[in-house]
């Protein structure tokens, strides 16, 4: 089976601002990425994923593009950029970027030039009306449309109103922006994971939506939601609200458009959609090369029932394309909770997180990890509102205190919690001054989490066999060197288990039992799989037997068991 390379790599995601601080100002920089790409590579990484490098007044930290073919000034210079690219590959190391493609900066020069009159040349590269046509709400900061005098009109914004819509129904705008996708692709970057992409084009015919209630209002209602109804309430509302601003006709044109620039280049440039729908992939090979298996994450718990019924719903729908689907896991990113914090349920999230990530990385599909999940990095509640940084949070902490009257200290603790700054916080390199991650005397740009001096720190992992780095280290290892939980099938076993997920990964010549224990029970399992008798150990979070027959295999609690079968 001769797969891609983007179907073999483990991809991991930074987020520049937090990664690594190398010039010592109290934010991430390219100079410093470029040193840690040595750590990156003993991990086992073979792609990396940054979000968004360019030029940005960072009312959405970086998700606001002023310039997409600079590099923002904090984060180091083109060159700079350039001798990161060319260490990456140096190490074997692909690089994809992210795209912003439904908006920009209202700093643009696009914006700029478009909203200073109503006949410039860029007058219609955004979205523009004379009234507010509907009550669409913009999903960050209330009202959709904001006035802008200088036109005497109002312009659309899905995002907060520093975020315009472009209007990609006019041919300049994606003339425009190949140009800057091409930018990129002729340094030799690798490919693209593209942001919101359901979000590009709104309904032609600007329909209001029936939910009788703004955005805060719906942020609180979805706070105060305690029953299942309660969710399911709200969960309708959201999907009611916006259902007329996204997912529209018209995608998976653009989406072909930009393959088409892609696949001109030598390389296997590639595609990852920040979307979970696999229409996006069109037939197979003229869309986009992979969408997140978000559904695998969108959940309270991960638990056995739960993995099956998203595998079995996945890979079907993978398989029913004209040309086979790959799929793509993750368990997350910049928006949300830290894996560790989330499905950890108290006194076992070390363990949890360890048979999570074991999930990921074992599962068919591309596994994309987040920068500080294989340290077990915990999200910082930040309650503290004029230190959050995502202003998203700050606009509804204003919000729910002057509109809904919810108390300030109520209010603040939402905040905290709603803010994608508690899953940001900077790495923890060491257990020193600002987690290693800047000088002392330094303040970062976001508090660093003060459990770097609890052991969630590289330094002190790297040097402990039995850490949580260590762990992923290792285990990475063996899924390079397995071949079957690369390319192998997925086949699902003893489908009833409801505290064990037991899968095989198999090849022509290799099968692979995996055996995920999310129970503080330890068992004795039987399998009896045709043509297998015995199993070889290639990895578990217990001391490692030799050989065990398969009719009798031992886990312990929470254990990780990987083994070959013969
Ligand atoms: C995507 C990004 C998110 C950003 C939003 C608007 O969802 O992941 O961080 O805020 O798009 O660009």
């Amino acid at each position: 089976m001769s797969l891609k390379w983007w179907q073999t790599a483990l991809f991991y995601q930074i987020y520049p601002r937090s990664f690594a601080d190398g010039n010592g100002d109290g934010i991430g920089d390219f100079k410093g990425i470029t040193e840690k790409l040595d750590y990156l590579k003993t991990l086992g990484v073979d792609a990396l994923w940054l979000s968004p490098h360019f030029p940005s007044p960072n009312w959405d930290c970086g998700y606001d593009v002023s310039d997409y073919c600079g590099v923002a000034p904090e984060y180091g210079t083109l060159d700079e950029f350039k001798t990161f690219l060319h260490e990456a590959h140096a190490r074997e190391i692909r690089v994809i970027l992210d795209l912003v493609l439904n908006h920009t900066s209202d700093e643009h020069p696009w914006f700029l030039e478009s909203k200073a009159s109503r006949d410039n040349p860029k007058a219609d590269w955004y979205v523009w009306q004379d009234t507010p046509p509907n009550n669409w709400q913009s999903c960050f900061d209330g009202d959709a449309w904001t006035y802008a005098p200088e036109r005497n009109q109002y312009y659309y914004h899905y995002f907060m109103k520093q975020q315009p819509d472009l209007n990609w129904r006019n041919p300049a705008v994606k003339q425009a922006m190949w140009d800057a996708v091409r930018f990129w692709l002729d340094l030799g970057v690798d490919g693209y994971r593209l942001d919101a992409i359901g979000t590009i084009y709104e309904d032609p015919t600007l329909p209001s939506h029936s939910v009788p209630m703004n955005l805060a209002q719906l942020r609180r209602e979805a706070e105060l939601a305690r029953t299942p109804e309660d969710h399911k309430r709200s969960r309708k509302n959201w999907h009611n609200m916006f259902k007329n601003q996204w997912g529209q006709p018209g995608l998976h044109e653009l989406m072909k458009e930009l393959r088409t620039i892609l696949d001109e280049y030598e390389g296997d440039r590639m595609l990852v959609g920040e979307d979970d729908d696999i229409a996006y992939m069109g037939d197979g090979k003229d869309e986009l090369h992979l969408v997140f298996n978000f559904p695998l994450m969108h959940t309270e718990f991960i638990t056995p029932a739960h993995i099956r019924r998203n595998q079995a719903q996945r890979l079907a729908r993978l398989e029913a394309l004209p040309t086979r689907g790959w799929g793509c896991n993750t368990l997350g990113n910049h928006d949300c909770s830290r894996i560790r914090t989330r499905f950890g349920r108290g006194t076992n999230a070390l363990e949890l997180a360890k048979l999570n990530a074991a999930l990921v990385l074992t599962l068919r599909g591309t596994p994309f990890l987040y920068n500080g999940e294989e340290i077990g990095m915990t999200d910082l509640l930040i309650t503290d509102p004029t230190l959050l940084r995502d202003t998203m949070a700050t606009w509804y902490y204003e919000s729910a205190v002057n509109e809904l009257k919810v108390p300030q200290a109520e209010a603040a603790h939402h905040a905290g919690q709603m803010s994608r700054d508690k899953n940001r916080t900077p790495h923890q390199w060491a257990n020193s001054p600002n987690g290693g991650f800047s000088p002392a005397g330094i303040t970062p740009w976001l508090p660093v989490n003060p459990n770097y001096a609890e052991g969630i720190n590289v330094r002190e992992q790297e040097n402990d066999p039995a850490s949580l780095l260590a762990y992923y280290k290792r285990l990475i290892h063996v899924r390079k060197q397995t071949p079957a939980l690369i390319e192998g099938e997925y086949r699902p076993v003893q489908e009833k288990a409801r505290t064990y997920f037991a899968f095989l990964r198999e090849t022509p010549i290799q099968t692979v039992l995996v055996v995920l224990n999310y129970s503080a029970r330890a068992r004795t399992l039987r399998f009896s799989l045709e043509g297998f008798h015995t199993a070889l150990p290639l990895f578990s979070t217990e001391p490692m037997k030799k050989e065990e027959t398969l009719s009798k295999i031992h886990v312990a609690p929470y254990e990780v068991l990987l083994v070959e079968l013969r």
